[in-house]
């Protein structure tokens, strides 16, 4: 095992046998081994510096029905809302006085978010803030709509493709969603020069050891600049509500084999990770993340965004508590940066 583990962080590449090897049976002791190589190596090119992003979530209307997700269109019982645009010019301007030079603007795929509205919001939080970055995670539209949202200003965009097979992917949603339309949206993505993220979750229902070893593939293949990963959580409204959580220490696995495939790859501590565990976040940094993302949303709406049960939105999970984050960081060694934080490309 440490001769696997030795060779991935000298290769940033190992064959799907082997990355289900380490999967299958890495013990505690060999990943805290592999965690310490991974936080080397992630040193080696971000320091001890982890990002914060400002994540506002714009709209929990969606018109999907991803099988897991808590926000999806079947769910009666899910408080819909949307901000308006002052609403999110408001959330950047806190979220600038507090220190974020990144911001997320996350949400189901609402219609009402039209291109030349998302234009407009775009263009006038590049105007307010020229040192800021504006990140999408808006979900699939067409290419049209990715290049004009790119010539707006926006920097970044983020979409996982939850599973990258195929046949489980239809196992996680409804048969009006390809696998294939989010691999195409992906590589527009790229294409059009965003920095692009993609991600997965981590124990979602029928996801085997295998599967896991081929997001590992996918990864080395498709470099992303971005990657996000969290454990499933079940949401009580949803066809999965009586499937298990995924595992923190899984996840936690998954972020340190990840950071030595691709070493400059910008890696959340994602909210469901601090969700299953108090000190998930931290966990997650020390495993090789360097990426937290604190909501920035109007108190008045976080509750409504619950992707799956429990989803935590206050506390350090919370722009305004920064202070709260920075001590945890700082706890473990680390420093908030004041920076954008973009990707650094490899050599
Ligand atoms: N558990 C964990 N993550 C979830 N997401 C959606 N529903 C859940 C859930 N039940 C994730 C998906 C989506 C992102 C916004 O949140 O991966 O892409």
């Amino acid at each position: 095992m440490r001769k696997l583990i030795d060779k991935l962080a000298f290769a940033h590449s190992l064959e799907i046998g082997e990355y289900l090897e380490i999967i299958k049976n890495a013990t505690a002791a060999d990943a805290a081994y592999l965690a310490e190589k991974a936080c080397a190596e992630k040193e080696k090119h971000y320091g001890k510096e982890v990002f914060i992003r400002g994540l506002i979530e714009v709209s929990n209307i969606c018109k999907n029905d991803c099988y897991y997700c808590g926000i999806r269109k079947s769910n009666q019982n899910c408080e819909r809302y949307r901000l308006s645009e002052d609403d999110i010019l408001e959330c950047c301007r806190e979220g600038y006085e507090l220190g974020f030079r990144t911001f997320v603007m996350q949400g189901g795929e609402d219609a009402y978010f039209t291109d030349e509205r998302l234009v407009s919001i775009i263009t006038k939080i590049k105007q307010n803030y020229p040192d800021c970055a504006v990140t999408l995670s808006l979900g699939e539209r067409s290419a049209e709509s990715y290049k004009q949202l790119k010539a707006a200003g926006a920097d970044r965009y983020l979409l996982r493709h939850e599973t990258a097979t195929k046949e489980h992917y239809t196992k996680l949603h409804p048969e009006n969603l390809s696998w294939e339309k989010r691999m195409e949206c992906l590589r527009n993505l790229r294409a059009f020069g965003y920095q692009v993220g993609c991600g997965f979750m981590v124990g979602s229902p029928y996801q085997t050891g295998e599967m896991l070893a081929r997001e590992l593939k996918f990864i080395e293949e498709f470099k992303p600049d971005m990657c996000g990963i969290g454990p499933f959580i079940p949401h009580k409204d949803t066809c999965f509500r009586d499937s298990a959580a995924g595992s923190v220490d899984m996840t936690c696995l998954l972020l340190s084999m990840i950071r030595l495939i691709h070493p400059t790859v910008l890696l959340p501590a994602t909210t469901a990770l601090g969700t299953l565990s108090e000190n998930g976040r931290e966990r997650g940094i020390m495993s090789g993340a360097n990426v937290v993302m604190p909501n920035l949303s109007p108190a008045s709406v976080r509750k409504k965004y619950m992707l799956y049960d429990n989803k935590l939105s206050d506390g350090a999970e919370s722009a305004q508590s920064l202070e709260a984050l920075k001590k945890r960081i700082a706890s473990i060694g680390c420093t908030v940066s004041i920076n954008r934080g973009d990707v650094k490309k490899s050599t």
